[in-house]
């Protein structure tokens, strides 16, 4: 067998120069999050379909979608890689096992070969990226941090992409609520490349659970030519936004969503539409009318209704549907969810029968105003949250919409309770300190629901 090395000493089959150059172009472009690094690399294959490395990278990256309309083009990645074993060394050939076993619906089975991949090949950089967003997905928060730190001591800067491996750390340590280190970390890498969007937005994370809101917005908005004009800006805007939002800045947000999360695109980014349902629902919780805004949201989640490939897309489009009254799709997103958890065996069952049906049923609830009902099916669901996959920051909604529900049903003790736990890890959130108020005002307990107040007034001031 021929073979060469990539620029970090990895092993590849091909020993093609030109090649190797370019993939590790097209790579750096997915690491940076800009351009179209799955149609540059269809391209290369259209030129050299047997580059068996350049199959493993586009079928990697087509994972990370979770979306049904890319699942033709993954199969046919794996199957092209899979005729091309007998050249494939035995590190392509763990990546082939990978993307083999996501697509017959074992997205763990897939990490563990990934990660197998790296015991023997620690500066695998692409096994590493996917080992580590494939964690953000599942919600398998130890391993963000931990793929990372098994095999840290195998780089530094005079190896080529050690920046990104610095904010996956700090995306990973962020997650692991060590803070400190996490910001240290995302910093280093942000040092190696101020333009790193994955490094900027772990750095964003440590501050919105920080309770940084001042600081953070100065971060992003400082950097947004840094971070605007790449494939992670939707998700850095919706960063943004959270924190004008805590500050009770709505028109801020208001503008942040319509410059920035309304794509007029109607086939839709679904990383945009997640973004842009997080917001809304947050909004609505807040009981600021939105407008027409869930309306054209809802025409866009549409076809998803019946796609049950992720339970976390399915809570976001349910979100949609229900705030926009179209109980129909909510209806048949239910529907199809119970009849896919009867019949799949893929991993994302788990994750729809614990976390995803639930939800969307608590969703429900709240808005025909059984407030009552949502309460009593999100306490037991809130420290589980994390097999819905996605951050701490993104799955607060959860948390959000009990706390909202317990009070908007008259349970105010335990709304002062939640309420109290959110001051507890968030104290310098002036909507936290209303939540803690509207509870002591429904026990009558004024005198405390005044200082709630003002808390939250003299953070708002400051
Ligand atoms: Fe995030």
């Amino acid at each position: 067998m021929t073979g060469s090395t990539d620029c970090r000493g990895v092993p590849l089959s091909t020993d093609d120069p030109v090649l190797i150059a370019e993939l590790e172009r097209i790579h750096e472009d997915s690491l940076a999050m800009r351009g179209d690094p799955v149609a540059d690399v269809a391209r290369l294959l259209r030129r050299q379909p047997d580059f068996v490395f350049a199959l493993c990278f586009k079928a990697g990256m087509l994972t990370q979608s979770m979306e049904t309309r890319v699942y033709p083009d993954l199969v046919a990645a794996v199957e092209a890689a899979e005729a091309l074993w007998a050249r494939a060394n035995d590190r392509e050939r763990g990546h082939i096992r990978a993307v083999r076993a996501w697509v017959e619906g074992d997205f763990h089975g897939a990490v563990q070969h990934w990660d197998g991949v790296l015991v023997e090949n620690p500066r695998d950089l692409l096994a590493l990226q996917l080992v580590h967003l494939t964690g953000v997905l599942l919600g398998d928060i130890t391993n963000q941090r931990d793929c990372v730190a098994r095999v840290f001591p195998a780089w530094d800067e005079s190896v080529p992409g050690y920046g990104y491996v610095l904010g996956y750390y700090a995306f990973g340590l962020e997650e692991m609520r060590d803070f400190s280190r996490a910001e240290e970390c995302g910093r280093r890498a942000l040092a190696l490349n101020h333009k790193d969007a994955y490094a900027i937005h772990a750095v964003a994370h440590v501050m919105e659970m920080q309770g940084r809101q001042g600081a953070g917005i100065h971060f992003l908005r400082e950097r947004a030519p840094d971070w605007a004009p790449g494939n992670f800006s939707n998700h850095l805007w919706w960063h943004l936004s959270l924190f004008h939002l805590d500050l009770d800045q709505v028109d801020a947000v208001l503008r942040i969503y319509d410059d920035q999360l309304r794509a007029a695109d109607p086939s839709g980014d679904r990383y945009q539409e997640l973004d842009a349902a997080a917001l809304l629902w947050r909004l609505t919780l807040l009981g600021v009318d939105v407008g027409s805004r869930w309306t054209a949201l809802a025409d866009k989640w549409a076809h998803a209704a019946t796609d049950t490939l992720y339970a976390f897309n399915d809570v976001h489009a349910m979100m949609t549907f229900v705030a926009d009254g179209r109980m129909d799709l909510a209806h048949t997103l239910l529907t199809a969810n119970e009849r896919y958890v009867e019949h799949a065996g893929d991993a994302n069952v788990a994750m729809s029968r614990i976390i995803g049906i639930p939800f969307c049923k608590a969703l429900c609830a709240f808005a025909r105003g059984d407030y009552a009902s949502t309460v009593a099916t999100l306490m037991p669901l809130r420290y589980r949250t994390h097999r819905l996959g996605g951050s701490h920051a993104q799955r607060d909604i959860l948390n959000w919409t009990l706390v909202e529900a317990a009070l908007r049903a008259g349970q105010y003790p335990l709304g002062l309770a939640l309420a109290n736990e959110r001051l507890g890890q968030k104290p310098t959130s002036p909507q936290n300190w209303r939540l803690r108020a509207r509870a002591l005002d429904g026990m009558g307990r004024q005198t405390e629901c005044s200082q709630a107040l003002a808390k939250a007034q003299s953070l708002l001031a400051a």
